[in-house]
């Protein structure tokens, strides 16, 4: 088999800026986040993903880009990010950065020089009109902060577009010189040593403007450029598409994919949040049997929370109404009218046992997992701040001042300090000093996925057999490496479930995960007790080829 690290990886998701700052600014930095690389190694985390670290004017936490080639002096000096690169590597954790290459921030040079005069070589980098365009609220991504997606701008006396915020102008893509660019990018930083790329807004990219064709093509020259800078380096696209687009974002040449490697499972998330707001495994089997089969290589990531606003928007309107209703009633906690600005701790009610469900259901589904710091641990979001910074408070390290996150006085953003999810509550050094906290539950979760290859190398299907439908009951199966069974049950009812059709394959079935000690497993399967809220991790056949219980199954869903 090849070697797809990526595959079998567990992804964490730091903002440096609210992570760890080591000299008393406020601000999180690379030297302060390299003191912290091996709590992550004790986690078990092997690759973190670093929301962006450029400089930046900091209007849209760093996605405006202001230039592509340094790091934001506030987080560090470039040799501050290689050491940082080197000390992970020495843990055996990889590096991916964000890349955002869809739109520049206004202050970026190049749209400077593009804006002041009509002859100059940036001009064309950005995308203009110089009459005003018929529909200028079309495509807008975040509705309620974002007035329009063509803005008048009175020195270039052109109207610019830009997908997102009026600041952050829309790179001309089809350009083949912002091409290059791009392509230039991506291989410097590969040279410093990340092991590839989140790649922001992948569908924008691609189009220049809402009409214009979207071109994948560019997608696999891009790949293969990296390709060669770095034969192991990967790109996790952003793309919330349909499952008739995602075949194309991945690429298929000769069975193997050859654009994105790996897609964040949006339609997945949406679907795991409605399975937990109903208590019903059915949106989840729903997911997984309308997942399209993937080439060869091709990998999704799963995640029940990440930087932005929990997107509900692929959801129906019926349905979208009962996750706010279980998960954001207020309307202060939703957001563009499609979302929801809360972690997940709260949403769950702080239901210890809730929270263990919804991230064992995560962990145990096909693809590469992929955490947002502070998860682990349980924090809250402070929704007196703006929009999706509710969910970016720094992260809590022990119940001394600021959490530990700084010695500074003024935080590049308040440390939730009261209540329930205040530092004196939840935080590192409490919780790794107790073996039953949650976060010590998340480093025995993820080293025992770590000891199940088959839930990102092999084959995930539901297993078909009656079952209550607030329980969810799947496997994942791959030839060389083994083959799990995993029950989840969405409801608080305890119930007894019988998978003696799978009994007949296994021998000496046994549990790596649950939620209490249950009698152990049998060789028949056929009575196995699951607790309201409960879950159970069972192997049935191990490396060594032992057997399983084998249905058919495909990487898309059942056979
Ligand atoms: C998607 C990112 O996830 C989001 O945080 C950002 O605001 C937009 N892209 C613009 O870069």
């Amino acid at each position: 088999m090849p070697e797809h690290w990526y595959r079998e990886a567990v992804v964490y998701c730091c903002d440096v800026e609210t992570f760890q700052d080591s000299n008393g600014d406020g601000v999180g930095d690379f030297p302060g986040l390299i003191t912290r690389l091996d709590y992550l190694a004790r986690l078990g985390i092997t690759c973190l993903w670093l929301n962006p670290i450029h400089p930046t004017p900091n209007r849209d936490d760093g996605y405006d880009v202001a230039d592509f080639y340094t790091v934001d002096p506030r987080l560090g000096t470039l040799g501050d990010f290689a050491e940082l690169i080197h000390e992970a590597g020495n843990r055996g954790i990889r590096v991916i950065i964000d890349l955002v290459v869809n739109h520049t921030s206004n202050q970026h040079p190049w749209f400077k020089s593009a804006r002041e005069d009509k002859d100059s070589p940036y001009r064309d980098w950005y995308i203009w009109s110089d009459t005003e365009p018929d529909d200028r609220r079309e495509g807008m991504v975040f509705p309620g902060e974002q007035k329009e997606t063509w803005t008048y701008d009175r020195t270039a006396k052109s109207w610019f577009y830009h997908r997102f915020y009026d600041f952050m102008p829309d790179l001309n893509t089809a350009n083949p010189e912002v091409r290059a660019e791009i392509k230039r990018i991506a291989a410097f930083w590969l040279q410093l040593g990340v092991a590839g790329f989140r790649m922001d807004a992948a569908p924008f990219v691609i189009e220049s403007t809402p009409d214009a064709p979207k071109d994948f093509a560019f997608l696999t020259d891009l790949r293969a450029h990296l390709q060669w800078r770095r034969g192991d380096a990967v790109i996790l696209a952003e793309a919330n598409v349909g499952a008739d687009e995602v075949g194309q974002y991945f690429g298929d040449s000769g069975g193997s994919a050859n654009r994105l490697h790996m897609l964040f499972d949006f339609a997945l998330n949406a679907r795991l949040m409605l399975a937990l707001a109903r208590g019903d495994a059915e949106p989840v089997i729903d997911a997984l049997r309308d997942t399209p089969k993937l080439p060869e290589s091709a990998q999704w990531a799963t995640f029940l929370r990440n930087h932005d606003e929990v997107d509900l928007s692929k959801l129906t309107a019926e349905q979208r109404s009962d996750v706010f209703a279980e998960f954001g009633p207020d309307k202060d906690m939703q957001l563009y009218d499609r979302g929801i600005r809360r972690r997940m701790a709260p949403m769950l009610g702080n239901d210890r046992r809730r929270i263990e469900l919804a991230y064992a259901m995560q962990f145990s589904l096909r693809g590469t997992p992929v955490i947002r710091y502070g998860e682990e641990l349980g924090m809250g979001e402070d929704l007196s701040l703006h929009g999706r910074d509710a969910i970016r408070t720094p992260m809590q390290w022990s119940p001394s001042v600021n959490g530990g996150f700084s010695a500074g006085q003024e935080l590049v953003r308040p440390v939730i300090t009261e209540g329930e999810y205040g530092i004196g509550k939840i935080n590192v050094v409490t919780q790794q000093q107790n073996p039953r906290s949650l976060l010590s539950w998340f480093e025995r979760m993820i080293r025992t996925l770590r000891q199940c290859p088959e839930v990102g190398l092999g084959a995930c299907s539901v297993i078909d057999v009656p079952m209550p439908r607030h329980v969810l009951a799947h496997q994942a199966d791959q030839p060389e490496r083994g083959a799990m069974v995993f029950l989840h049950n969405l409801s608080d009812e305890d119930v007894t479930v019988d998978l003696s059709a799978l009994g007949n394959h296994a021998e000496q079935p046994y549990e790596l995960l649950a939620d209490r000690d249950y009698p152990s497993v049998d060789d028949t399967l056929s009575k196995i007790p699951l607790a309201g809220y409960g879950y159970r991790w069972i192997r049935l056949r191990d490396s060594r080829g032992r057997r399983t219980g084998g249905q058919v199954v495909t990487r898309g869903g059942t056979a």
